[in-house]
């Protein structure tokens, strides 16, 4: 039996930003492989579709050349999904007080489901707490610069979305 410790790192990346890849890179730091994992479908509805949001991932990720990182989709129960990879981590970043009561509840409700799983906490640096995806997507839909605060994929990918006449 292998004792790599093999983490799993869950969210929405809709789209991914800096701040996500900040974390990864103290995730990728700590634990022997990560796992990335988009969810498919969840309590939102997604501004990108799961094609678009792992193409982000995976560009991104290349970019960085982690070895250590793969990136996956997931779909039912996180948890699930992490016992099924045989992940004994879940990797979730907190920016301010205000994530930590869902953060809180979603680990202990993960724990009461798989005892054996772990959530570990990491806090992003400070250059990125302020950095989420829904807030990235309002200021770049109103013509604000987000280049600094995304990787370029998504800054292009943002910028095409500004200048496609919205549908529907
Ligand atoms: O990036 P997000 O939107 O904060 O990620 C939330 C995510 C996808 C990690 C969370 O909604 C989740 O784990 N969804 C999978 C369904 C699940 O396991 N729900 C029970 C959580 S206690």
């Amino acid at each position: 039996m292998s004792d790599s410790v093999i983490a799993v790192y869950p969210g929405s990346f809709d789209p991914v930003t800096n701040g996500h890849l900040d974390i990864l890179k103290r995730a990728a730091r700590l634990f022997d492989r990560i796992i990335i994992a988009a969810s498919e479908s969840g309590r939102k509805l997604f501004d990108f579709a799961l094609e678009e949001r792992l193409t982000f991932l995976h560009d991104s990720v290349e970019r960085l050349g982690y070895r250590n990182v793969e990136i996956d989709s997931f779909g039912g129960l996180l948890v699930h999904y992490a016992r099924d990879r045989n992940a004994s981590v879940i990797i979730r970043g907190l920016r301010e007080v205000s994530d930590f009561e869902y953060e809180y509840q979603m680990s202990v409700m993960n724990r009461k489901l798989i005892p054996s799983i772990e959530t570990v906490f990491l806090s992003t640096s400070s250059d990125y707490y302020f950095v989420s995806s829904s807030l990235i997507k309002e200021v770049a839909a109103l013509g604000g610069d987000v280049s600094a605060l995304v990787p370029s994929i998504v800054n292009d990918a943002l910028i095409a979305r500004r200048r496609k006449p919205l549908e529907g």
